[in-house]
């Protein structure tokens, strides 16, 4: 079932998405060679708790910390664990999400550490380029594989992989709600996009083949050929003639 959101529950997303995306920012600013992943999870707990609202991810299908931080070939679903160094020349996926007043927000990004080259530089701003892509077809009369294909075509054009095992979703008094949101499809398919709904419209991309990996912790998702991956994410609102991101102003 989709639940659609009124304009005072959009109000209160715009809130939870606005601590998510401070909590992110602040992170990145710490990212550097020799941090430690862990230290990244404190920096986002102690921006949660300033603002009153709870980290989602923690408890989650028994998730134990507040946020992922997935490094190089890790796609998503990366632990924030001491031993997880970031390096010189590493790209780092951030992916955090809060419980605000009862709703959801979620948002991921991708950071370049230090010295990477031109054509890793290519490939992350692809994942941004991607989301922009998707959310530019999300408005009330497309349909949801109208934002899957826009994803799809921009990234494959570039030459890169599009992760299928791992989707995009509805989000609002759930962190995953209906309906999901691939990164591929085709247009003029699945469900309707009405003005009220709210989706976390999320690329995962990969240098090389589409298939992933799932390592013993039960959590981290990697490529199958060892590639680096790339991840960005937003919430998004349906509204009036369009989109609207929320959290970003
Ligand atoms: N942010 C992820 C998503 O968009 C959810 C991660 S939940 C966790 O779906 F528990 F794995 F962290
Ligand atoms: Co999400």
């Amino acid at each position: 079932m989709i639940n659609i959101k009124t304009p005072s529950e959009i109000k209160i997303m715009d809130m939870a998405n606005k601590i998510v995306n401070t909590a992110l920012s602040e992170v990145e600013k710490r990212i550097s060679p020799g941090v430690r992943a862990s230290q990244l999870n404190e920096v986002a707990e102690n921006v949660v708790r300033k603002f009153g609202a709870k980290p989602a991810f923690k408890g989650y299908n028994g998730y134990k910390y507040s946020i992922c931080v997935s490094v190089n070939d890790e796609i998503v679903h990366g632990l924030p664990e001491k031993n997880k160094v970031i390096k010189d020349g590493d790209i780092v996926s951030i992916d955090f999400g809060v419980l605000y007043n009862g709703y959801y927000g979620d948002a991921a990004r991708t950071v370049i550490v230090g010295d990477v080259g031109q054509p890793v530089r290519d490939f992350v701003k692809t994942a941004e380029d991607a989301f922009y892509a998707g959310v530019s077809r999300m408005k009330a009369g497309n349909r949801i594989g109208d934002i899957s294909n826009a994803i799809q075509t921009l990234v494959e054009s570039r030459g890169y992989g599009v992760v299928r095992d791992l989707v995009g979703h509805g989000i609002g008094t759930a962190l995953h709600e209906d309906p999901p949101v691939p990164n591929y499809g085709k247009p003029g398919t699945g469900p309707d996009i009405v003005e009220g709904m709210v989706l976390a419209i999320e690329p995962m991309i990969t240098m090389g083949d589409f298939r992933v990996l799932y390592d013993s912790d039960g959590w981290t998702t990697r490529t199958y050929d060892g590639k680096l991956s790339a991840h960005f994410e937003y919430s998004v609102a349906v509204v009036d003639g369009g989109y609207y991101i929320l959290g970003i102003n």
